[in-house]
């Protein structure tokens, strides 16, 4: 880009803001199908994290498509372009020594390494929501597993749109025979030395 001239450093460093914040900034990227629990999960972490005074915030897709991405379709460069800047916005988070968990299906194992990129590989942390599809469509919590399969929603995750399962996540996090609790307890267990002082 021409002419543009980025400020990367603030005064303020991130180990200084960290600091004050006795933790450690990260960037939980859940990725997993429509339904899998990325975001009751996610809820449920920062809660947790929160509650023990970890500064948290999440990134959601079905907020954030309201919002910042309400331009975006789930067409395939869309959800590029929707993960890009989610990654962006993390970033952001991060320079900041705030903990972001970021709960996205993110489909494809290179929009997930883009992600990772833009972010930092060793402040990406991939938390896979491992849900098979039967499970993830029997619950249909949104009714659109439904809609898809009667095909009213075009390009649907699982249906007729691909789901790249990571390869080697960080975190692995089953759901089918756990309940929440246990995977929860897996999560916490797995993230507080990341983002412990
Ligand atoms: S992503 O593929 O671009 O990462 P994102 O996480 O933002 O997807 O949005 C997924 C959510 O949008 C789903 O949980 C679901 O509620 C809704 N949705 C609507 N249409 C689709 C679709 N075609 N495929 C997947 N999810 C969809």
């Amino acid at each position: 880009m021409k002419n543009i001239h980025p400020i990367t450093d603030s005064i303020i460093s991130r180990e200084e803001r960290e600091l004050r914040l006795g933790q450690r900034g990260k960037v939980l990227w859940f990725t997993g199908l429509s339904g899998s629990g990325k975001s009751t999960l996610a809820i449920a972490l920062e809660r947790q994290l929160f509650d023990q005074g970890y500064s948290v915030i999440i990134l959601d897709g079905d907020n954030i498509r309201t919002g910042i991405n309400n331009n975006l379709t789930f067409s395939p460069d869309d959800r590029i372009e929707n993960i890009r800047r989610i990654a962006e916005v993390a970033k952001l988070f991060l320079a900041n020594g705030i903990i972001c968990i970021v709960s996205f299906i993110s489909p494809t194992r290179d929009m997930r390494a883009n992600a990772k990129q833009i972010i930092g590989p060793s402040d990406f942390v991939e938390v896979f929501i491992d849900t098979p599809i039967e499970v993830c469509e029997a619950r249909d919590v949104k009714g659109l597993y439904k809609k898809a399969r009667a095909g009213e929603i075009k390009d649907f995750t699982g249906v007729n749109a691909p789901y790249e399962i990571p390869l080697q996540p960080d975190v692995h996090v089953h759901t089918e025979d756990t309940d929440i609790e246990e995977s929860m307890a897996v999560l916490y267990q797995q993230i507080l030395p990341r983002i412990r002082v």
